[in-house]
């Protein structure tokens, strides 16, 4: 079966955040991360079937849904979930945020490698808590982990780590020996690892494979919390549908009794949406992991031939690239794409200085990334 990623569907006057924040400008929006693309057959006629249905009432999810969740961990990842492990959340926000609520005491900290998603870096601020900040370390167009500024960064109120594997927004990959020492890491400071894995099934690196952190070893599995959701792969991150994956039943209870009474239930479409995206569209994201390295190739190839800007390392997963423009001294690098039509995210807000990197969303139809990327373009040359 052929599924088409070429077709770009018109968002425009729809509910789409996206493309509502440059409404009637000519500017091409690749910031927030969903994507240009219908989710999968097996997604909309999952719906569709709910929606003949015709109630929607309060729902759990039924066996087939776990069973669906289990078997494509179990098959892509050797990863066993049971299913009693998994406490069902709205959204992967909300779970950050709930595990520095639940997991930490005021005035605690937490560690976080920069750049980072944004709400690694406010998840504590909500509550009182610390995010410290440690940066990746970056040469020879490859991205490294100082562990001598992490030792040097813990203290005896930092509590938890939150890792993005694979790293949004540097699109990185982590290794089998980085999570062995990051898990000793944990165990020698007596840290939580609150692992958020929303891009795992994203790996455009076919020679890499994702390494959930709470396979990674019995004793790390005891400390990981993992949040996992099929929103950004299959494109229904607005079904609102979440996993926290634990473990650890006194970790896990602990969750539960901090979240009780402040969320809504995943909803009926989230949940019959998340059967049909891990049971029945494996295909579809075969085919969508190879439109997206066609993609990552074509930014990269025209990267190499702008002045004043590069992307920092390989892409190896996710569909958001993140961008070095600071040579080109911008006062307001977003500003001044979106003044050439292409709407980015701004770098400053995953933690990176200011004014030096952006990041472009290629989660869509190649004619459309051709047209962001000669928008990109025209707004490089207007600098030299
Ligand atoms: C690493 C990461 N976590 C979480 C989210 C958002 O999850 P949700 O929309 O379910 O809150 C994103 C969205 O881009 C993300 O990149």
């Amino acid at each position: 079966m052929s599924f088409d990623f070429q077709t770009p569907p018109s968002r425009q006057n729809t509910d789409s955040q996206k493309w509502q924040k440059y409404a009637g400008q000519d500017i091409l929006p690749m910031w927030v991360a969903d994507m240009d693309f219908k989710s999968s057959p097996a997604i909309l006629e999952a719906l569709h079937t709910r929606t003949d249905h015709g109630v929607f009432g309060y729902a759990r999810p039924v066996p087939s849904t776990l069973e669906a969740i289990v078997s494509h961990h179990s098959k892509h990842y050797g990863w066993d979930i049971d299913p009693a492990w998994i406490v069902w959340l709205p959204g992967m926000v909300c779970g950050l945020n709930l595990c520095a609520l639940a997991f930490t005491e005021p005035e605690d900290t937490y560690l976080t490698l920069t750049p980072v998603y944004p709400p690694f870096l406010t998840a504590g601020r909500h509550f009182d808590r610390r995010a410290i900040r440690v940066p990746w370390a970056h040469c020879n167009q490859a991205w490294h982990l100082d562990w001598e500024a992490l030792e040097a960064a813990v203290t005896p109120q930092t509590k938890l780590f939150y890792l993005c594997n694979p790293h949004n927004p540097i699109g990185r990959v982590w290794r089998r020996d980085e999570l062995v020492q990051l898990g000793a890491f944990c165990q020698k400071h007596d840290l939580l690892l609150i692992s958020d894995e929303i891009h795992c099934d994203l790996i455009l690196d076919e020679t890499l494979p994702h390494l959930p952190s709470a396979n990674i070893s019995a004793e790390l599995a005891q400390r990981t919390v993992t949040l996992m959701a099929p929103s950004k792969t299959y494109n229904i991150p607005g079904l609102g549908c979440t996993m926290a994956i634990i473990a650890n039943d006194k970790l896990r209870h602990h969750f539960e009794r901090s979240s009780r009474g402040l969320l809504p239930e995943v909803t009926t479409m989230g949940l019959a949406a998340c059967e049909a995206a891990y049971g029945r569209s494996e295909g579809w994201r075969q085919g969508l992991l190879k439109t997206l390295r066609t993609n990552a190739d074509l930014i990269t190839q025209t990267l190499a031939d702008l002045p004043g800007v590069h992307g920092e390392g390989p892409q190896e997963s996710t569909y958001l690239y993140w961008i070095n423009v600071a040579d080109l001294g911008l006062a307001d690098p977003v500003a001044h794409f979106e003044s050439h039509g292409i709407g980015l995210s701004d770098g400053n807000f995953f933690g990176a200085p200011p004014n030096t990197c952006v990041r472009l969303n290629f989660g869509c139809p190649t004619r459309t990334l051709e047209d962001g990327l000669r928008r990109f373009a025209k707004g490089v040359h207007a600098v030299q």
